[in-house]
């Protein structure tokens, strides 16, 4: 199979015009094994070389491997220029201007509720109350028969609920974490209870049927209204940043006796804060724990409940609480 120069010199022109058109490396290495590989033409030629005569053999054999060291020549270039060219490529897609100016990422911002709570925490932390936290979803015990509200008793108005299918109900204020608290702790203890409370009710300028309440709860040996009082004003005092004044109203709250609501002075007028009073006995009881004794022992404290909805009310100067939850952007940017 003895080939001719003109043979070689065509399979030359056709190697060159195929490595020019190589579009990538992948393609090079294609057209590489078709011309130098082992089954290439050119490989044929050069085995077949021993069949020759000598001076065919010297010849051919001759050119052809001066072929062969062309193409590798001719290959190298045109992978190192194909090389070159991916990789500016790669640089154009990846190149980006440092020097545009950024756009500004849009921070957000806390809740007027979250601060109004996290403020809270802090002035209640400061004081020695721990935060707890307890179930939204929670049992009926808990809500009211242990907070000495029995069925059928006419305060269970004041909470009506949503009473859900798997036999619980959405809590109506975070009062029951108190009897929670109490089953696992051993007083003396100083608590608040933070958290979500829900009301089946209408809605206005001042009820929602989703808001926020602080529970609080102080028991010890001789805990006295004289330290709620002290407590609660010191609480205002670091709450607005100056001295309220307050008053006591007697009220009633089936799981406190007495029981009272404060009320707050705020430009010249009496604002209702919060219901309080001291632990009703059954409370401590149902929670397993001894009632004072007149003639020694036993533990007492007082609890209280404020809404955290009110105090950013008067705190923000809010005169619809339905605001805070209505997700409206121009009224939230403001805090
Ligand atoms: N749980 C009451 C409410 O839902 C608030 C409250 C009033 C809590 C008096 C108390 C309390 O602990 O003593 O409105």
């Amino acid at each position: 199979m003895a080939k001719t120069k003109g043979s070689l010199n065509l399979l030359k022109n056709k190697a060159k015009k195929e490595i020019d058109s190589a579009k990538d490396l992948k393609d090079l290495d294609l057209i590489y094994k078709t011309y130098l590989g082992d089954e290439s033409e050119l490989a044929q030629i050069l085995r077949s070389l021993k069949d020759l005569s000598k001076k065919k053999k010297a010849k051919i054999g001759k050119e052809a491997n001066e072929l062969k060291n062309f193409l590798k020549i001719k290959f190298t270039e045109a992978a190192a220029a194909l090389k070159e060219k991916a990789e500016k490529e790669k640089e154009m897609k990846e190149w980006f201007d440092i020097t545009v100016p950024g756009k500004k990422a849009v921070s957000g911002h806390l809740h007027p509720i979250t601060l109004v709570r996290r403020k809270t925490e802090e002035v209640f932390q400061s004081m020695g109350f721990s935060v707890i936290e307890g179930p939204e979803m929670e049992e009926e015990w808990y809500n009211f028969d242990a907070l000495n509200i029995p069925k059928n008793h006419p305060a269970r108005d004041l909470w009506d609920t949503f009473y859900l299918k798997n036999g619980l109900l959405l809590r109506t204020h975070t009062s029951p974490v108190q009897i929670r608290y109490m089953e696992k702790n051993q007083p003396p203890l100083r608590i608040i209870v933070p958290g979500r409370c829900f009301r089946h009710e209408a809605t206005d300028f001042s009820h929602e049927i989703n808001f926020y309440h602080v529970e609080g709860l102080m028991v010890g040996e001789g805990i006295s209204v004289a330290n709620f009082k002290a407590i609660i004003e010191e609480f205002f005092r670091k709450f607005f940043g100056k001295p309220m004044e307050i008053r006591f109203r007697p009220s009633y709250f089936p799981f406190v006796e007495p029981g009272f609501e404060i009320d707050m002075k705020w430009n010249n007028e009496w604002l209702e804060m919060m219901g309080a009073g001291m632990v009703h006995p059954n409370v401590f009881k149902n929670a397993g724990l001894p009632p004072h004794q007149i003639n020694g022992g036993g533990w007492q404290g007082f609890a209280f409940g404020i809404g955290l909805e009110r105090l950013a009310m008067i705190k923000y100067k809010v005169e619809d609480i339905r605001l805070f939850y209505g997700g409206d952007l121009k009224f939230l940017n403001q805090f």
